[in-house]
Order: structure tokens, then sequence, then C-alpha cells
């Protein structure tokens, strides 16, 4: 089955709606530039990549909404809007890129508003087949470098890094479904990933949908799995990767990482060239994003603790590059510490 969290649908962006997944199946349909600011910020549409194809069409919505024939009036609405955008999620490189993509577009095309306003809704259409063919890639990257013993293997993965993260396939997931294609998968262990449960609710789905053997385990699982010999490799996302390879993901990959380490499992980071920042030296400078704390104290409406408690929600956290074994891009597997020769 092929899982498109994002499509564009004749003058809006269909989003599938990842809040309501696995209970319910269901569109959103986003026809102003300020619901997609909303969208990104409630999670309708999450995963680093997904976040930044839904921004590109967040710009091309701001750039059907303004009618006029002045230049300057024009790029200064999507500039609001693109300011909007960036202050939805902080972490996600692959945000703030798609937006910058999005601008110098605009910049770049002349000729009459109408001309611009399609080439952005074309812009943002391309994106999201770029952000699929790399996904793709990524996934045959992944499938080359993993361990060649035994030939089915055993993976690991945490959050959700799938279709519904991307625009389509997946990163780490792509990987996992690429070794499934490729019959060396013989079970993907899914750990639910509190709090948001993006690996319970939407990883699981999406491996039952695509019928690809997945476990699903508690957070607090993983180590025993490991220590019990079960796990042959992990395979995670990626929000922001810096320059040495130390790679921001969702809260708790660095836990994982540990424990990979502890039981020499190798630890893979599946991402694209967008989710590098060539900005930043190393993870200490990459701004983690600080959640309500509701998705701690809360599972839908039921509480899970007592009023009066107090409650710590960091969405992500930072994996020293010592702990990975290699980062799968499109354009290659390498060490972390290698990773600047990927440089564009
Ligand atoms: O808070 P989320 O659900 O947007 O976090 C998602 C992750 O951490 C993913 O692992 C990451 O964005 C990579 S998605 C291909």
């Amino acid at each position: 089955m092929s899982i498109l969290p994002i499509a564009w649908a004749y003058d809006h962006v269909r989003l599938i709606d990842q809040t309501r997944l696995p209970v319910e199946f269901s569109y959103v349909e986003i026809r102003r530039a300020m619901d997609m600011v909303t969208a990104i910020q409630t999670m309708i549409v999450r995963g680093a990549p997904a976040i930044g194809v839904a921004a590109a069409f967040g710009i091309a919505l701001a750039a059907q909404e303004i009618d006029t024939e002045e230049r300057q009036e024009f790029l200064e609405h999507l500039e609001t809007v693109a300011t909007a955008l960036r202050h939805t999620r902080p972490t996600a490189i692959n945000l703030f890129w798609a937006i910058d993509q999005m601008l110098n577009t605009a910049r770049q095309t002349v000729g009459p508003m109408g001309f611009l306003q399609e080439k952005l809704i074309e812009a943002a259409q391309n994106l999201a087949v770029d952000e699929y063919h790399t996904c793709v890639t990524i996934g045959d990257q992944g499938l080359a470098c993993l361990p060649t013993q035994p030939q089915r293997l055993t993976l690991m993965t945490y959050c959700n890094a799938g279709a519904l993260a991307t625009a389509g396939y997946g990163t780490a997931l792509g990987v996992i479904r690429s070794a499934h294609n490729a019959q060396r998968l013989m079970q993907v262990y899914v750990c639910e990933t509190r709090p948001r449960l993006q690996g319970a609710r939407l990883t699981a789905w999406e491996c039952v949908q695509d019928r690809i053997s997945a476990t699903l385990i508690t957070d607090n699982m993983a180590g025993y799995c490991m220590q019990k010999g079960l796990i042959h490799g992990v395979v995670v996302g990626a929000d922001r990767i810096a320059l040495n390879g130390d790679t921001a993901n969702k809260i708790g990959t660095y836990s994982l990482a540990v424990l990979a380490h502890t039981h020499q499992i190798p630890f893979y980071v599946a991402a694209p060239l967008s989710s590098i920042d060539w900005t930043l030296s190393n993870g200490s400078q990459i701004p983690i994003e600080e959640r309500d704390i509701e998705e701690v104290y809360k599972i839908g409406d039921q509480w899970l603790t007592t009023p009066g408690i107090e409650i710590f929600n960091p969405s992500f956290d930072v994996t020293p590059a010592r702990y990975i074994t290699g980062i799968i891009t499109e354009r290659g597997v390498v060490p972390p510490d290698q990773l600047q020769q990927l440089q564009p």
C-alpha cells in the first residue's frame, strides 16, 4: 500500500490526520496557509521530512491567498507566513530548509504573480516527489550496509520514521521496508515511543498495512530484547544532524543508542542530506523542542498521574556520534566522523 501523508488536491492540500491513527483513517483538508501552521503545531502532520514538505505547501497556499500584482507585497506576504511556519517546531531542520527552498524559488522567478503562484505549487510538488525518491534511495543504501549475517535480520526502530513522517516510503522504516522487500527481514521490533506513541500508533499501523512482520514493545523493554540477543541492528531517523554526526531524534533515541553500544549492536541513523545542519559543529547547539506537559500526564482524556506532580516534556534528545555506527543518506553510508565528505 502506498501511504501518502501529504497531497496537493487541485486547489488545496490533503493531509492524513496523524493524530487520529490508527483508530481512524481520515484526511484534513488544508485551504489556508495559517491552517498549515496549526496542522504542523498540533502534529496532524509530523516527522522531519514531512513537516518540511507540509511547510512548502503552506508557502504555496500563501501565494494563492494574495491578490496583487505588486511583487514586493506578494513576497512580503510569503515572508510573513514563512515566519509563522518557522515558529511551529524548532528541532527538525528540514522545516527551515524547505521554507528557504520555496522562498528562493519565489525570489528567483520572474513574471506575473499568477505565474509565480503556479511555480510555487509546482515547486512544492517537486519537493514532495524528490523527498519520496530520496527515501527509496536511502532504503537501498541502508539495505546494502546492514549486517550480512544472519540472512534474515531482526531490527529495532523507534518513533515513526516511515511513510507518514516523509512524503512516502520513510527513512529508517524505508531501510526496514527495503530489507523486507529483499527478504532480508525476519522481524522489526517497534518501540511504542512515549509520550505521543508514534511507534505504537503509526509505525505499527504502517507495518500492518504493508504486511511487515512487526512486534510492538514498550520503551522499557528494549534493553531486555537486546540482552536476550534478539536484535541484530537498530535503525532510527533524525530531526537534525550536526557536522560531527551528533544526531537529534525523538526523545528516547539516546537511551536506545547507549543500550545498543553496550550490547555491541550496530546503531544506524537514516536521514536525507536535508536533515544535516552544516552550520552546527556539534549536537549541543541543536534546539530541543519542549511540548505541552499534557502529553505526559494524559493519554487521550485519561489522566495517568496525580494533579500537582511536576512534569518535564523534552520532545527530542541528542545521540552523541560515538554511539552511531553509520549515517545512511541518499548519497551513501558514512561513519559519523566522515559526514563532512557529503557536504554539497
Ligand atoms: O515529534 P515527531 O513525531 O515529529 O518526531 C519524529 C521523529 O523524531 C522522527 O524520528 C524524525 O523526524 C525522522 S522522520 C523520517
